[in-house]
């Protein structure tokens, strides 16, 4: 009872009263159990806020402090906000409980964002055609041709192809098809995914101890442990051979364009270490593996729900490719682009996007004044619908 009121009295001081708390069936819950409303409902908890919001913020409760809703008319000055004042990483790192999961990494080092941006999106016309290859000989290993009718379970049969094409992006060809490397790109995320739904269903002074005695937790542990011991020599090698300046990668070169090898030319400081490294290639798994994978499979679920658009795409490829295939032949492909936009449109990869946490006070250009320590976030899903 003495618990039940002190919660309720802290749940009390978190709300704001400037704006409507969304997902609390009666005035006023201990946070705890609006925690748990929210857990379980949080899309019917979005959907309401935003039919009874529709350009106003509102807020909800989660067992981490009070978050704040922005309609949608604030995408464009909240993307705008520079990561100094509103910062992605860090309520990406308080969402995925980074001292529990080691993404609190994504903190310390930007080093893995700075390569995907500066030295992996510059260069996919060279690596195209490498996950090309890798995809053909995936699809034929983990999906092979049948003569009858074969009941699958694409999820999984996809969750493979997605780790054998980023593993060629992450790892390079010499440890792309490596089953160690493969189990942990997938199951790291997955064993760290159940963590962290569970640590987030108990209010946070459990966590520390609850965490121990979860399995995926340990698991998650040594799926990290694996990857450093895997990683661990060939980033000894091409460091040492970085530093005696016999190494470093070509740029024209198809077996150095991959992540590994761009991070060991780049890395400084304290990012130049070998353990940080491998840790930052299995957060880039993470970040990679599952939702490749989720796309494939909302796209084929859609198609196989509008079975007259598979023909359209057919035609569009067969003819691109009748002219020659090449990476530039998917910038013609805008049936196929159409498609997987309006999937993404339709399911995105999570309820609530745009997320952030304010460094500074802030006030938005609509008067709308967001106090320092704030997290806000935008209802994209059901922005969408
Ligand atoms: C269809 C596939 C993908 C989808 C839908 C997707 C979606 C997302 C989303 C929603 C976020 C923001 C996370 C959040 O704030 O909640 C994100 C972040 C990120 N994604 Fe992706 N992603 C995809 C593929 C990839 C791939 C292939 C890579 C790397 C090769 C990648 C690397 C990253 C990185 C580095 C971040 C930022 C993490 C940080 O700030 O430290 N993503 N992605």
């Amino acid at each position: 009872m003495f618990y039940y009121l002190y919660e309720l009295a802290l749940t009390r001081a978190i709300t704001k009263k400037s704006y409507q708390l969304v997902g609390s069936p009666v005035q006023l819950l201990p946070k705890s159990i609006l925690n748990l409303i929210y857990a379980f409902r949080c899309s019917h908890v979005m959907k309401t806020g935003l039919s009874q919001n529709p350009t106003k913020p509102f807020q909800v409760i989660r067992d981490d402090g009070s978050i704040l809703v922005l309609p949608p008319d604030l995408l464009e000055e909240l993307s705008s906000i520079p990561g100094q004042i509103a910062s992605p990483n860090e309520a990406l790192e308080h969402d995925l409980l980074g001292p529990y999961t080691g993404l609190n990494l994504i903190i310390e080092s930007r080093l893995h964002h700075s390569i995907v941006q500066r030295k992996l999106t510059p260069r996919l016309s060279l690596l195209t055609p490498e996950l090309e290859k890798e995809l053909v000989s995936a699809v034929e290993d983990i999906i092979p041709s049948c003569d009858d009718w074969t009941e699958v379970k694409m999820y999984q049969l996809l969750g493979k192809v997605s780790a054998r094409m980023a593993a060629r992006a992450l790892v390079g060809p010499s440890l792309c098809r490596n089953k160690v490397w493969l189990d942990i790109s997938v199951n790291y995320t997955e064993d760290h995914f159940y963590t962290i739904v569970i640590l987030r269903l108990f209010p946070g002074w459990m966590r520390p101890v609850l965490c121990y005695l979860l399995p995926f937790y340990w698991k998650g542990k040594y799926h990290m442990r694996k990857a450093k011991n895997l990683l661990g020599p060939k980033l000894t090698e091409l460091i040492r051979q970085n530093d005696a300046g016999q190494w470093s990668p070509d740029n024209k070169k198809k077996e150095d364009a991959h992540v590994l090898a761009w991070m060991i030319d780049t890395a400084k400081g304290d990012d130049r270490n070998v353990d940080t490294l491998a840790h930052l290639e299995v957060l880039l798994a993470l970040a990679s593996v599952y939702t490749t994978l989720l796309r494939m499979v909302n796209v084929l679920y859609d198609l196989t729900a509008k079975p007259e658009y598979f023909a359209l795409l057919e035609q569009e490829i067969k003819t691109e490719a009748k002219n020659g295939w090449s990476p530039s032949s998917y910038a013609n492909l805008h049936k196929l682009d159409s498609v997987l936009r309006e999937s993404q449109r339709i399911s995105p990869p999570t309820t609530l996007g745009m997320k952030r946490k304010f460094k500074t006070n802030y006030t938005f250009a609509n008067g709308l004044h967001i106090p320092k320590d704030s997290y806000v976030c935008m209802p994209t899903h059901q922005s969408c619908q």
